[in-house]
This record gives C-alpha cells, structure tokens and sequence, in this order.
C-alpha cells in the first residue's frame, strides 16, 4: 500500500510510521514525503530512510505571485501523480484547500493533539494547558481523523484521552502527548490500509 505524508516540522510523527513499517506492523510503504518548509527535520528523517521528499513552500508561491489555490492544485497534481492508497498531515500546518480535500476524499487523514470536537487549530496542545491552570479541564487527547473541509472536525479513526496532572509542566504534557500519537497514528493508518482490502 503506497502512502504519501505531509509535515512541516520535526517529523517524530513521520518518524513513528517509518519505524512501525521497519517492524511490520504497517502494511504499506512510504512512497513520497512532501514539508511546507525547507527547515522541516523530518526532510532529513525521510532521506535517511531513503524516502523521496519535496518542499512545498507557500512563501516561494507567494514571492511569485501565484495564488494559495494554485498551491493547492500543484500540490493535488503532485500527490494524484504518486498514486497513494493514503495521505497523512503528520504535523502539517497548513489550511488545505476544499478542492485539495475533495481529492482525496476518503484517504486524507489528519493527527490532532486533542479530543474530538474540543480545541481545533494550532497551539491545541498550549490551549489545554492553560485551560488546566485555570482549572477549566483537567484532561485532553489526541485523535487521528478523516480530513473534510471544516478544519479537525472530520470522522473520527482513533482518539485516546490524556490526563493533565496537578504538577504536570506544559512540557510534560506537550510529552505525554506525543507520545499517544506515535502510538496512535501507525494504528490509525494500519486500521484503514488492512479495512480499505
Ligand atoms: C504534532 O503534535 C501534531 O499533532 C501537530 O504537530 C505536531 C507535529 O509533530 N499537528 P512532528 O512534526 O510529527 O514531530
């Protein structure tokens, strides 16, 4: 099973899903990585893993004058061409188009550091946090979901819920979590390449 994924950062998510195909536990290989930064570490994650990767910057569209939508369709175009059985935002920080959605309907799916239909957008992780200090929550997640146009609102694959703990630093938590997504999203991504036969 052929899987494209997109990130824009340190890639441990990225990292996570080469390790469970090293250990067989996904039936799939990773065909292409693309970043929205040059910076990303998880370039270098994919090329010691021998993993074809791209950058899709943003900025360089918009330093030509060409629109985000265009952004979107040569991105669409490039992950089309790869032919994937699925496409996952490990830690993608960029809003998708509807157009790029609708082209992968069904095989998109997006890691989220929280509970489904609790905090949506970035800095969810920070948001909990300081919700706890207030006293306002003493738990969040992580969850792996379907990607539709209304952003970290798709179907929901898998969550797991996490307990933020009286003593527990945002980097703490911001640990705890990450490591229920590396757990997380290989099952996720196994779980619909083994039911998509
Ligand atoms: C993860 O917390 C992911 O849920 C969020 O961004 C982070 C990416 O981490 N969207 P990494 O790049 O996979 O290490």
């Amino acid at each position: 099973k052929r899987i494209v994924v997109l990130i824009s950062g340190s890639g441990s998510n990225l990292q996570a899903i080469i390790d469970s195909i090293t250990e067989k536990k996904i039936s799939g290989q990773i065909v292409h990585v693309f970043s929205s930064k040059a910076s990303a570490y998880g370039l270098e994650r994919a090329q010691k893993a021998n993993i074809p990767t791209s950058i899709v910057s943003l900025k360089d569209y918009k330093d030509k004058n060409l629109s985000r939508e265009e952004f979107n369709k040569d991105l669409a175009r490039s992950v089309t061409l790869l032919n994937p059985d699925l496409v996952v935002l490990a830690g993608w920080m960029l809003i998708l188009s509807e157009s790029f959605v609708e082209s992968f309907k069904n095989i998109l799916i997006n890691l989220h550091p929280a509970l489904p239909g609790d905090i949506e957008g970035a800095n969810a992780i920070e948001r909990a946090y300081d919700e706890f200090i207030l006293g306002k929550r003493t738990k969040t997640g992580v969850m792996v979901h379907h990607v539709i146009a209304q952003v970290d609102r798709g179907e929901m694959i898998l969550s797991e819920e996490i307990p933020i703990e009286f003593g527990d630093s945002l980097k703490d938590l911001e640990n705890k979590i990450h490591a229920v997504e590396h757990k997380l999203l290989p099952l996720a991504i196994e779980k619909l390449l083994t039911q998509n036969n």
